[in-house]
């Protein structure tokens, strides 16, 4: 549930009170089969049914320990993985019922960054290939015109020389240069969605602030919307319009990233935040705060009622056999917690 209710969009990217989010999962879940020891099926519900929306101009942070199904969420946004239940809508409208001309919009309008630059380039393709194949997508075809956009997306991305560049292979490029060209590459394709699956995490840290920036300021320069998914709340803190938290394939809490970060409601979120406020917060706040503990439970046996309870320092009998459903607090925060406010 978006905190920005009246904003939505337009092809275009200009909010308009009323009209559906850009992109949205409706109640989605997804359950992988696997194979297990001895050869035993497992069932692991990696989300269960989880809702998300993001609208232009806002950059929305996923946060949750691993395995709360941050990457699966991010997938089936992306089409890349399929729910097997819920929905994922564009502009309100389920992918399965859009025509080919509404899913071409849709594949060029939400793009990617994913974590690891080296595997989501090919090794083989020149990086003036692998950007040219992805501007003649959008209808570029001259040469002059591939060898100008080209240039202008590798000189945006802070790639100087440009021409150096689009002649090198992705292995003769360093990680942080290599995410340079990922992210180019997205942007070649104008979007008005990027989802960012850990985009810093594989960078050397000297260079993943510069990283950051260049997106940011795509998001804040295009009014674009941006699903970030990052382990860093320090970074969440810095970007982030509205964070959604995750917890064993649920949304645990969303809301305005400064009403998230001063009151959590969540006894999760709380513990999730506390790690960051060891470092840089009051003493008093440390103390209020639970640090979390104990293991994240397997995805292939999610506890009854509320999945967070047997880990939660204030649970009660309730919360082992009725799963709690999100609800709006007063302060216009989503929170899935019987003992929230
Ligand atoms: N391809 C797959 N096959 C089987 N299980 C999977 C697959 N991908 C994810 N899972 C399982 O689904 C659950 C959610 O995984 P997911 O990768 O979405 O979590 P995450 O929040 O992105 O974690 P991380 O922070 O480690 O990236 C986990 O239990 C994981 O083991
Ligand atoms: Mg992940």
């Amino acid at each position: 549930m978006s905190t920005r209710p009246d904003q939505s969009a337009t092809a275009e990217g200009v909010s308009i009170a009323g009209a559906p989010p850009p992109l949205a999962a409706k109640e989605v879940s997804v359950v992988y089969r696997t194979r297990g020891d001895f050869g035993r099926r497992t069932a692991r519900h990696a989300l269960n049914r989880t809702s998300i929306e993001v609208n232009y101009g806002e950059l929305v942070a996923l946060v949750g320990e691993s395995g709360s199904g941050k990457s699966t969420l991010s997938k089936v946004l992306l089409d890349l993985a399929s729910p097997s239940a819920g929905e994922v809508a564009y502009h309100g409208k389920a992918l399965n019922t859009l025509t080919r001309t509404e899913m071409r919009a849709y594949r060029n309008e939400v793009q990617v960054v994913f974590q690891d630059p080296a595997a989501s380039l090919n090794p083989r393709q020149r990086i003036w290939k692998c950007l040219a194949s992805v501007l003649e997508l959008r209808g570029v075809r001259s040469q002059l015109e591939l060898n100008e956009e080209i240039t202008k997306l590798l000189t945006g991305v802070g790639l100087n020389p440009a021409e150096s560049f689009a002649r090198r292979f992705p292995h003769e490029l360093s990680g942080g240069q290599q995410q340079r060209v990922a992210i180019a590459r997205a942007l070649a394709m104008k979007p008005r969605i990027v989802i960012a699956d850990e985009p810093l995490s594989a960078l050397d840290v000297s260079v993943q602030a510069q990283v950051l920036d260049l997106m940011i300021d795509h998001q804040k320069r295009t009014n674009a919307g941006y699903l970030l998914v990052t382990h860093d709340l320090n970074v969440v803190r810095a970007v982030a319009d509205r964070v959604v938290v995750m917890y064993l394939g649920s949304v645990v809490e969303m809301g305005d990233a400064e009403q998230i970060f001063e009151r959590p409601q969540h006894p999760y979120t709380r513990a999730l935040l506390s790690s960051r406020l060891s470092i840089d917060a009051s003493k008093r706040r440390i103390r209020d705060r639970p640090i979390l503990t104990g293991d994240v439970p397997s995805t292939t046996a999610i506890p009854s009622g509320c999945a967070y309870h047997p880990r939660c320092p204030i649970a009660v009998e309730r919360c082992s056999i009725d799963a709690p459903e999100p609800r709006v607090t007063g302060d216009g925060s989503s929170v899935a917690c019987h003992l929230a406010e």
